[in-house]
């Protein structure tokens, strides 16, 4: 027996639960293992397909956190984890110095199916790293230096992404960052155009804001920014990472407004939740830096053979199952169901917004995000409030989700929110 079938085959899931603990406790972040826990999220994951999730012991949930989209096309998908089989029994990740003929076909496909005329891709593993890259594209190119975002927004946290990030409790631990990025309020065009100066390279954000509290940007204020962009030599850079391979309704979030950027920013489902992989995707125009500076970005594991194939058929199945369409059909119906309980909790839901299966539901103060997240756990459903606001719980479930399923999660917030209601009562 190796190390993986020991692992594998231990079925007793409360000797799984103490030494997992234990791990966390003694080997990896404390602090973090009480946060799951205080969030109603310290399940142990064991199997995973479709919509749902299965906690060790056997607890079956509908998972609507899906690492903010990382399984747009379901957990564990059998298809793209035989893709991965194959490919395994004929290559290795394949050396970054050298030509992958796997990496090409890949940037092939994105250029089909990204819109507009964008064409380069350039490969790497996480969100973060790509939207550094986006970075660097941006002041290579225009030779200039600011970096316009957005308030609230989330581009992850390494080097060049974490000032782009709109929230100081990010950043300010680790001052002085990278200089140059300005933050302005979203969905306001104005405010832009003030920020504005000879130094500008690149206005940066998410179409949807996700960390932020669900908020998709209006198509007007996209098409402004396009146009104050393209009047002022300014590259537009929409950060797809969350929005992007289905999830709002079209495979890319940009399709709804007809906007195109100048960069792509692409990581999460791009291949299924299987693989680790990311990239920029950006227009011949601003490619004439590469000329001089080909090695932009250097990364051992980024767009490796495996990779490549694995989100290669990760689209694949998107395509073929239409999963933007399905997004936008579950959406609706996600939508209906959530309207009619704000009717019927009107003291406690605010809100309910988003697109496609990127939906947020909002409540009056930050304390009822994580005890939603509890009660909704309690009734079946993995759920966390979005990082920059407690106020709200995101519904981001993998895009296969069924309509029994989908009644199952508003049957779920139903039920939570009674609880709620009930607690709320006893504190006045
Ligand atoms: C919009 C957005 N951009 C970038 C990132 C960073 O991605 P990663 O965590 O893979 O570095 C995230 C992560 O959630 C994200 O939501």
């Amino acid at each position: 027996m190796s190390v993986i079938d020991d692992i594998l085959a231990e079925k007793d899931f409360e000797k799984i639960r103490k030494e997992t603990e234990t791990n966390y406790k003694e080997y990896l972040n404390p602090f973090a293992l009480r946060m799951f826990k205080n969030a109603g999220l310290d399940v142990i994951e064991g199997r995973r397909e479709g919509a749902c999730v299965w906690d060790i012991s056997g607890e079956k949930y509908i998972d609507c956190v899906t690492g903010a989209g990382i399984f747009n096309a379901g957990r564990h998908n059998r298809e793209i984890t035989d893709a991965l089989k194959k490919a395994l029994d004929v290559y290795d990740m394949g050396g970054w110095i050298s030509i992958i003929r796997e990496r090409g076909l890949l940037a092939k496909k994105l250029a089909e199916i990204t819109p507009g005329n964008l064409k380069y891709s350039l490969f790497c593993c996480g969100g973060g790293e790509a939207v550094e890259v986006a970075i660097k594209l941006a002041r290579g190119h225009t030779r200039k230096k600011e970096i316009i975002c957005m308030e609230n927004g989330y581009h992850g946290v390494t080097g060049f992404s974490l000032p782009a990030t709109g929230r100081e409790v990010y950043k300010k631990p680790f001052a002085p960052l990278t200089p140059g990025y300005i933050h302005v309020p979203f969905n306001n065009l104005d405010a832009v155009k003030s920020a504005i100066t000879k130094d500008t390279a690149a206005v940066l954000l998410e179409p949807v804001q996700g960390e932020g509290g669900i908020r998709p940007a209006g198509d007007s204020y996209l098409a402004g920014l396009r146009q104050l962009c393209t009047e002022n030599e300014i590259l537009l850079i929409f950060d797809e990472v969350q929005t992007g391979f289905g999830r709002t309704g079209k495979m890319f979030c940009a399709e709804h407004s007809g906007v195109t950027p100048d960069i792509m920013v692409l990581a999460k489902s791009m291949s299924g939740g299987i693989y680790p992989i990311s990239c920029a995707v950006f227009t011949e125009e601003i490619s004439d830096f590469l000329y001089a500076n080909p090695f932009i970005i250097i990364n051992s594991f980024g767009g490796t053979s495996l990779a490549c194939l694995t989100a290669l058929a990760a689209i694949e199945y998107i395509e073929k199952n239409d999963l933007p369409a399905r997004a936008e059909k579950m959406g609706k119906r996600f939508m209906g169901g959530l309207l009619k309980l704000k009717n019927k909790f009107p003291e406690l839901v605010v809100d309910v917004r988003g697109k496609g299966l990127m939906l947020g539901i909002e409540f009056p103060e930050d304390s009822i995000g994580p005890r939603m997240a509890c009660l909704l756990k309690k009734n079946g459903v993995i759920s966390i409030y979005t990082f920059n606001n407690p106020k709200i719980i995101r519904i981001m479930p993998s895009l296969v989700i069924s309509e029994e399923e989908v009644d199952f999660v508003i049957d779920a917030f139903d039920k939570s929110l009674k609880e709620i209601r009930i607690q709320e009562a006893g504190h006045k």
